[in-house]
């Protein structure tokens, strides 16, 4: 069994763009600029966007971080993505996510400029993506793609089996497997919570991606000998021997799953540094298309 060590590849990708920013600086060009815009003071929501505004320093970009009370109407939010999206010097804007319940998701998603998309949720850069040309692909699956090449897994003609259909993880994920690409050429099955046995389906599986957000839901007898597992399942667990008061869960039952697998991502470590090394590169490509 081997480690798909997100740490390790997420910094190799940092590495390259610190390398690149500097020559955009010694060539004056314009740098990168992500703007965050944060809504309320969800616990994981706030770690997250830290760590993106923390990726930002490291590899040299800007980043604005835009800090919201739980109670700002739509209105306001959709006010501030407009000025963004006007302001020349930023490249990209992202929303994290959930929204508290008054606020549309779809509402906030389709009103950010295409152009500076960096999630890749609006529906332009989503149709863009299902027909394989380039754009802005979402942060996850774009880093589990990433992940895949980095450790040069072979995925052509594979069966791969997505456990989860959001429009963030799930969906996006099982079209960039399914595309005529490498790492890519699966063989894709979608399987959610309407599904019946996906056991069965996971049994198939040479590649299994859970990304459904329940702790250990994929366990051994559900994984066959030799595939390769990717844990997109980062949920908070009350842990009172940690000092946060909680423990990062993966969706897979790790210790038992992980002797079966020839490659496996470890939570944390695994798939969540990526995410943020895709947005960065999102955005670095937002600002090269204006440089
Ligand atoms: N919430 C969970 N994942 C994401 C993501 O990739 N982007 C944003 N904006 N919100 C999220």
């Amino acid at each position: 069994m081997q480690i798909l060590d997100g740490k390790k590849a997420a910094q190799a990708i940092r590495d390259e763009l610190k390398i690149e920013v500097a020559q955009l600086s010694a060539e004056g060009k314009k740098i990168p600029h992500l703007a965050a815009i944060l809504v309320g003071n969800n616990g994981a929501s706030s770690t997250y966007v830290a760590a993106k505004v923390k990726a930002c320093e490291e590899v040299g970009f800007k980043s604005t971080l835009i800090h919201y009370e739980e109670t700002i109407s739509e209105t306001k939010l959709l006010d501030k993505i407009r000025e963004l999206n006007t302001d020349p010097d930023i490249d990209g804007i992202l929303v994290q996510l959930p929204l508290p319940k008054h606020i549309s998701d779809e509402e906030v998603i389709n009103s950010i400029d295409p152009d500076k998309d960096v999630d890749g949720f609006h529906p332009i850069n989503v149709g863009y993506m299902v027909q394989g040309l380039p754009t802005f692909v979402p942060a996850t699956p774009h880093g589990i793609m990433l992940l895949l090449e980095h450790f040069k897994a072979d995925t052509k003609g594979k069966h791969a089996v997505v456990v989860g259909r959001s429009n963030i993880v799930g969906r996006p994920m099982s079209i960039l497997l399914s595309g005529n690409s490498n790492p890519g050429n699966c063989t894709v099955t979608i399987c959610h919570s309407q599904t019946k046995n996906i056991k069965d389906f996971c049994l198939q599986a040479d590649i299994i991606v859970a990304a459904l957000g329940k702790p250990d839901f994929i366990t051994a007898d559900m994984v066959k000998e030799g595939a390769i597992v990717i844990d997109v399942g980062i949920t908070r667990v009350e842990d009172a021997t940690k000092k946060s008061g909680f423990k990062l869960k993966g969706d897979v039952d790790y210790e038992n799953v992980a002797p079966k697998c020839s490659w496996i991502t470890p939570v944390p470590g695994g798939v969540g540094p990526m995410t943020i090394a895709a947005l960065m590169k999102n955005t670095f490509r937002s600002c090269s298309q204006k440089n």
